[in-house]
């Protein structure tokens, strides 16, 4: 149960311009040059990102920590510092090739919110405190979320700690190379750790801008699922053996992955989709026929056994293409999430929040995945959306205006000013 003490509306107002040209200064801390943003965790980049947030941070008198897997909180003390806390937060690592607003705005827009409280002169009850969550994006480890999951004890913690990126470097070993020491174990979230969370995200989808609505007020979020498929075939020249006898591993990928896409239409469901994502294919020269092929394949419902219907008929699908090509077909599942409701109560207080500064506003799903997804399991927790141009995301023209950050922190701003109450 949330409980929002007696609330004043403060006058709040965020300083768009500040939080514009942050969002660029860390949009170009980049593995990749201007405008696309690539940040992988624990990279150089992600380092530097994160010196750069921990700089303004501190800047901001927070208070500053780390936990072992790389989450860093920021915390401005309330008045009761022993009362569970009220925190906001997201993640600044990006996928290749990616935009600088996924995640950024959720970490630099908690950041305003929290300043033009300060500058309001409100003083929180509650303790409100900002959370920069580590490896949120799947790129390195095969798995997103990974300090959201380890927070909500999601994920083992050993075996967390032995994932390994593509060149063999376990997730223990990054981190610790990173800086970031201690048991996994310790991430977890201790019970009543926090009253509420509440993430601003930009919608990664074109339902609000085509709504002409200002604030997406989350109410669920879609459940993921990704799997790793190993198809084997047999290599050889590609001009002297004969087709009929050939097992082309590639060609057995290739119909996997119309059959992810066909798996996903099947429902008949606009919020059940599919994807191949990655494809690596050995030996990966032109005139060798390919002998052993990796995909991924990311499946989503806001429906868990639709969702989960899909995976059935895509591993259907792979044994049948195995059989008929005469190829050995494996699959892993790397994660099949549940999807996660929204606290009806943090819910009402965004619409609240939406309400008193009169923004367009509609309840909607998230489609795509979040650590809300993950904290939601142990916190109420609610998302604030703002729309995003055409919806592009994960691509560098990803843009939202300076004007739609603004609104969307300023409703953030409000939101915790309400969950933390006044001192
Ligand atoms: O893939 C997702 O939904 C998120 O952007 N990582
Ligand atoms: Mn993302
Ligand atoms: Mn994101």
């Amino acid at each position: 149960m949330v409980s929002s003490f007696l609330w004043c509306s403060v006058h709040l107002s965020i300083d768009q311009s500040r939080l514009a040209a942050e969002l660029e200064a860390l949009g170009n801390i980049s593995e990749a040059a201007p405008p696309v943003t690539t940040r992988v965790v624990f990279t150089e980049a992600d380092q530097r990102a994160r010196a750069f947030i921990n700089r303004l941070c501190r800047e901001a008198g927070l208070e500053l920590r780390d936990d072992p897997v790389g989450n860093t909180f920021a915390r401005w003390a309330g008045s009761d510092p022993g009362l569970p806390a009220v925190a906001t937060g997201s993640h600044i690592d990006a996928i290749p090739n990616a935009g600088r607003y996924d995640g950024t705005v959720g970490v630099l827009g908690g950041l305003e919110a929290i300043r033009s409280l300060q500058r309001s002169g409100f003083h929180p009850h509650r303790s409100i405190e900002l959370i920069i969550f580590t490896s949120e994006e799947p790129t390195r480890f095969g798995i997103g979320c990974l300090g959201s999951r380890l927070m909500a004890g999601a994920i083992d913690a050993s075996a967390a700690d032995q994932l390994k990126d593509r060149d063999g470097i376990t997730l223990e070993q990054a981190r610790m190379a990173a800086g970031f020491t201690g048991s996994l174990s310790n991430v977890r979230l201790s019970v009543a750790s926090y009253s509420a969370f509440v993430e601003l995200h930009i919608e990664q989808g074109p339902i609000l801008e085509a709504r002409n609505l200002e604030i997406g007020v989350v109410t669920a979020i879609a459940a993921p699922a990704t799997l790793r498929i190993w198809i084997e075939g047999e290599g050889g020249h590609a001009g002297a053996v004969l087709m009929p006898g050939r097992r082309d591993a590639f060609l057995g990928a290739a119909e996997i992955a119309l059959a992810v896409e066909s798996a996903a239409k099947s429902t008949g469901a606009l919020d059940t989709v599919g994807t191949v994502g990655v494809c690596e294919v050995s030996p990966g020269a032109v005139n060798s026929i390919p002998n052993r092929v990796r995909i991924e394949a990311d499946v989503r419902d806001i429906d868990l056994t639709r969702r989960d219907g899909v995976l059935k008929r895509i591993s259907e699908a792979c044994m049948d293409i195995a059989l008929r090509r005469r190829l050995q077909v494996r699959i892993e599942s790397l994660n099949a999430d549940a999807p996660a409701q929204c606290a009806p109560n943090v819910v009402d207080v965004v619409a609240g929040a939406c309400e008193e500064h009169r923004l367009r506003h509609d309840r909607m799903t998230s489609r795509a995945y979040h650590d809300s997804l993950f904290l939601s399991r142990v916190v109420p927790t609610g998302m604030i959306f703002i729309p995003c141009r055409s919806g592009f995301s994960h691509r560098p023209d990803e843009y939202s205006s300076p004007e739609a950050i603004g609104s969307g922190t300023l409703v953030l701003a409000e939101a915790l000013s309400r969950l933390a109450g006044a001192a």
